[in-house]
């Protein structure tokens, strides 16, 4: 018999699959690998951070039996949270931005989360903003945990623990470059940390959405004035501790019609169902592969599957309403 005990027990082991037709049409000489996170049980690479985090808290008692698992989430991270309390007994209480998909704030509802909306379109700073909700709801929930993957350095310890490990692992240590989308920073940051102590040549290139802070700020030390984006997932309005922008050595800017229009293309082209951030991920990926040799090794990190995004931008009608061509 060949079984797991429980379903937090089957994250990971996720599949590295080449992408064939885009990076031929891109004109691509070298291998581009997609990461596919999104078969994690939750859908998504979050799962990995989200109970290495909470098992930690367990671990060291922050958080006791029965008791409420808090987060500020664009909706993954509250997927992974509420799946974990619902296997284990813990009640989870999760603040989300109104522009999270309906399909994202309905699987949460579905694992049995509470769930408080937010406007996205508010200050960072600003008592409706999510994060502060959150925070909020933790100084009045009495025994509560925050993960609080925005400022938790555990984010990225668990993606080097995890995440970089099984990637230096599948390419049998034959990475040369790793792509991914940067939302909090945690899956780049840790799984960078860990790739460059094996080799101190891998190249780590990030996506960032127009309106985020974290291209010019990587650049050049400024902070802009952030300004909303459709993509989901990525992007910052502020310097968050889950982040490690010293061994992240490139950032691309993608719109959110690149987002949206290479995923569509995965799926279109590579059968291969992905999310906005990772369209965003691939699009990057394409681009800084066509500077690589053809013995280079490019690995793209693939968040989240287009699954939960049917009703926005798998939608031509959402895409029509948003003034996007598809
Ligand atoms: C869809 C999606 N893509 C990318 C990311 C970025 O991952 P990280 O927060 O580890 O930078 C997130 C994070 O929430 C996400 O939800």
């Amino acid at each position: 018999m060949s079984y797991h005990e429980d379903i937090c027990s089957t994250i990971g082991n996720t599949p590295l699959v080449k992408i064939r037709n885009l990076t031929a049409e891109a004109g691509v000489t070298c291998t581009v690998l997609a990461k596919l996170e999104f078969m994690n049980p939750g859908g998504s690479v979050k799962d990995r951070m989200a109970v290495w985090v909470i098992e930690d808290a367990v671990a060291s008692g922050l958080l006791k039996p029965g008791g409420t698992i808090i987060e500020a989430t664009s909706g993954n991270t509250g997927a992974a949270v509420a799946m974990y309390a619902a296997a284990n007994g813990y009640k989870a209480l999760i603040t989300a931005p109104d522009k999270t998909s309906p399909e994202k704030l309905n699987t949460m509802r579905a694992f049995g989360a509470e769930l408080v909306v937010c406007p996205t379109e508010v200050p960072a700073d600003s008592p409706d903003n999510y994060y502060e909700t959150a925070k909020r709801l933790h100084s009045e929930t009495p025994g509560s945990f925050f993960l609080e993957q925005y400022q938790n350095v555990k984010n990225i310890d668990a993606h080097y623990d995890v995440t970089g490990p099984e990637i230096w692992n599948q390419t049998d240590g034959k990475i040369t470059c790793l792509v991914g989308g940067i939302g909090t920073g945690g899956t780049v940051s840790g799984c960078a940390r860990y790739l460059k102590e094996q080799n101190a040549s891998v190249e780590i290139v990030g996506a960032d959405p127009y309106g985020s802070i974290y291209y010019q700020y990587h650049k050049d030390g400024t902070l802009i004035e952030p300004s909303t984006y459709l993509v989901e997932g990525i992007g910052e309005d502020m310097i968050c501790k889950s982040i490690d922008l010293s061994v992240i050595d490139k950032i691309y800017q993608v719109n959110d019609q690149e987002c949206f229009d290479t995923a569509r293309a995965m799926t279109r082209k590579e059968g291969i169902f992905a999310g906005g951030s990772s369209g965003a991920a691939v699009k990057v990926a394409l681009e800084h592969a066509k500077t690589l040799p053809a013995e280079a090794v490019v690995v793209v990190i693939l968040t989240d599957s287009g699954m939960k995004y049917v009703s926005k931008m798998y939608d031509d009608e959402w895409m029509k309403e948003k003034g996007l061509k598809f």
